[in-house]
């Protein structure tokens, strides 16, 4: 039995989890804290996920760390100093595993994986996403690594700059810009997370759409990571590793 504790259980995502937990065989739903309860219910824990806050999680990373649980992050807003936090929490030899993944859909995991791929075909690349209007952070993260990985991908490809002859611009008119890669947030009552990257030459344009159309689609990502965190220590980003893509 892997024994799972829940940072954020009275949340959207968080409750989801506790559910699917509760519902998996191998597991035991061993500690469920929100907002205002003691870490110390996570004592003993295998594994803890965490679905929070971007102003929580780093604190409850160290904890998990310095308390020998194994923790499976879901929150979003890391930056790459923030990650070097958490590699410090961490330090030179790892006891425990942190898998942090902006996205536990496997679709959406995909959809990065066939962007990567198809990113240095194109001239143009530019993503859209849309989420529900409560969400604290924009970009998403989804969206902030999708165009981390493009520009990557085309870095390494040598492609040239994408064309763009914008000299005047409001503020914010053209989006997020990830080294080159701009990324463009709606947020609209009663959706959940969407995502389009448009990829675009003379004459063809090639989208790619992911579309979690309830909380539950994260789950079997969630259960993956669960069970595989133990057994990898240090840190991992991005469900991808977990998949094997
Ligand atoms: N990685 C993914 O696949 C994925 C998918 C959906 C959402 N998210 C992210 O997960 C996070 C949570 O999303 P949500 O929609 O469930 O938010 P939510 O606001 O519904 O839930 C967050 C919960 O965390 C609790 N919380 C805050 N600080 C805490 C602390 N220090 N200790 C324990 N609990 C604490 C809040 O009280 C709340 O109940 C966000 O960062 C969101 O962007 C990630």
């Amino acid at each position: 039995m892997i024994k799972v504790g829940v940072f954020g259980a009275k949340g959207r995502m968080g409750a989801e989890v506790c559910h699917a937990v509760q519902e998996a065989p191998g597991l035991d739903l061993a500690a469920a804290i929100d907002l205002g309860d003691s870490r110390d219910a996570l004592i003993g824990a295998d594994v803890a996920v965490d679905f929070t806050h971007p102003d929580a999680v780093m604190a409850n990373i160290a904890w998990c760390v310095e308390h020998g649980v194994n923790a499976v992050v879901g929150t979003t807003g890391f930056t790459p100093e923030r990650l070097d936090s958490v590699r410090g929490f961490l330090g030179d030899e790892p006891s425990v595993g942190v898998l942090i993944a902006s996205n536990f859909a496997i679709g959406a995991v995909l959809m990065m994986h066939f962007s990567k791929l198809a990113a240095p075909y194109f001239e143009s690349v530019e993503i859209i996403e849309t989420h529900h209007p409560m969400k604290a952070d924009a970009p998403s993260g989804t969206a902030a690594t999708t165009a981390r990985i493009i520009a990557q991908a085309r870095a390494e490809a040598g492609c040239a700059p994408m064309p763009d002859a914008t000299t005047q611009e409001v503020p914010g008119a053209r989006g997020a810009d990830f080294d080159g890669v701009r990324v463009h947030s709606l947020r609209l009552a009663g959706l959940i997370a969407h995502q389009e990257v448009h990829l675009t030459s003379a004459g063809e344009t090639l989208t790619i759409i992911d579309d979690a159309r309830s909380r539950a689609t994260y789950m079997p990502g969630v259960l993956a990571g669960i069970a595989w965190v133990s057994d990898h220590k240090g840190l991992t980003m991005g469900l991808d590793r977990v998949l094997g893509l």
